[in-house]
């Protein structure tokens, strides 16, 4: 069954918000980008770089409505944790800041934290949180609920960000779909692809967009990790529905529905790709947007790669939907000299 846009409109608004994302994000046309391409197919880019808070990002979306739960609960504190230089890190910190809640990071100590800290774990520092470095061998899980517990025994309320945290940012991105077809509608056009980086809720959430509204449009994920298999597909699939009941909508997404592939990872998460750095740089000088290093350049390197392989036909329009991850750039600046070949200039007379 499908819905009109003020009724999803309506489910999403009756849920709790935190205030601490700029929203509408804006959808701009990328015609020089487009062009580099070949022209043939058009490319626009939504932009959730620009969420607004602490260098923005989808996380910030997601975190409107589940740190609205939080908040709603009562919660004191907020404990959460990916990799050291995770973006949901770094804006769970800057939510908190703003929503003067305390913030635990427990962060894994991996490969680019024994670099030095940068990027996004320097923020995560700048922004007042409590960073913990998990070591290898250490369970990340079970250091989180002792987080939990300890934070319960100096008398917070502590938030831990999990599978409800997730359910609501999945329905952010349900929110996000509705949105950029609301911005498309204003600009006279329509989109046929929506391409993202895509581990799990942004998908999952846009995909429940176009199939709530009846859009005529596919969703196709480009994963930051190996592993897109038929098990991931059902469980984004699993999720997309999970958040649907949660809105209480009849839409119901098959498995078959979610199109989402690994083939652009290259060695594995977190390791640059060659493809990956030369869409980095192309977007950056056509159009003067930023890419990071570990989800959306690789989801634009697949995308162009479509376009140039023709699977995207000619004609076509795809919107990209950005994700943010900006910070790490910094984190990666080794890479990014070497690719580059960048030097220093220095003028002596
Ligand atoms: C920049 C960026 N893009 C994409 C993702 C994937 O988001 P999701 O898990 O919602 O698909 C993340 C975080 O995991 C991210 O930091």
């Amino acid at each position: 069954m499908t819905v009109a846009h003020n009724e999803l409109r309506a489910a999403i608004d009756q849920l709790p918000r935190a205030g601490i994302a700029e929203l509408p994000t804006p959808l701009h046309d990328c015609p020089r980008f487009s062009a580099a391409l070949g022209g043939k197919v058009r490319v626009l880019v939504k932009r959730d770089d620009l969420t607004g808070l602490a260098f923005g990002g989808n996380k910030t979306r997601k975190f409107e409505l589940a740190l609205g739960d939080a908040v709603a609960e009562g919660a004191t504190a907020i404990v959460t944790g990916a990799a050291s230089q995770s973006n949901h890190a770094r804006q769970a910190a800057a939510a908190a800041a703003k929503l003067g809640m305390k913030c635990v990071l427990v962060n894994r100590h991996d490969r680019r934290s024994q670099m030095g800290i940068q990027g996004n774990q320097l923020l995560g520092y700048v922004l007042g949180a409590d960073v913990r470095l998990v070591a290898d061998g250490v369970d990340q899980g079970k250091v989180k609920q002792q987080v939990v517990e300890e934070l319960q025994a100096q008398g917070e309320k502590p938030y831990l960000i999990g599978r409800r945290a997730s359910v609501l940012g999945i329905v952010a991105y349900a929110g996000c779909m509705l949105e950029t077809a609301e911005q498309l509608e204003a600009m006279d056009t329509a989109a046929d692809f929506i391409c993202t980086a895509s581990g799990q809720g942004t998908q999952a959430g846009l995909a429940l967009g176009v199939k709530a509204l009846g859009l005529p449009l596919q969703v196709q994920g480009f994963s930051p990790y190996k592993g897109s298999g038929a098990q991931r597909i059902v469980q984004l699939a699993e999720m997309a529905n999970e958040a649907a009941e949660f809105l209480g909508l009849d839409v119901h997404l098959a498995a078959e529905e979610m199109e989402n592939t690994d083939a652009y990872v290259g060695e594995e998460y977190g390791i640059v790709t060659e493809a990956g750095l030369d869409a980095l740089h192309l977007l950056a000088r056509t159009e003067g947007i930023l890419l990071d290093p570990v989800y959306t350049c690789k989801a634009v390197a697949g995308m162009i790669d479509w376009i140039q392989q023709g699977k995207f036909p000619a004609g076509s329009t795809v919107v990209y939907v950005h994700t943010g991850g900006n910070p790490a750039l910094f984190a990666y600046a080794p890479e990014l000299i070497a690719h580059g070949d960048y030097r220093q200039n220095v003028v002596t007379e």
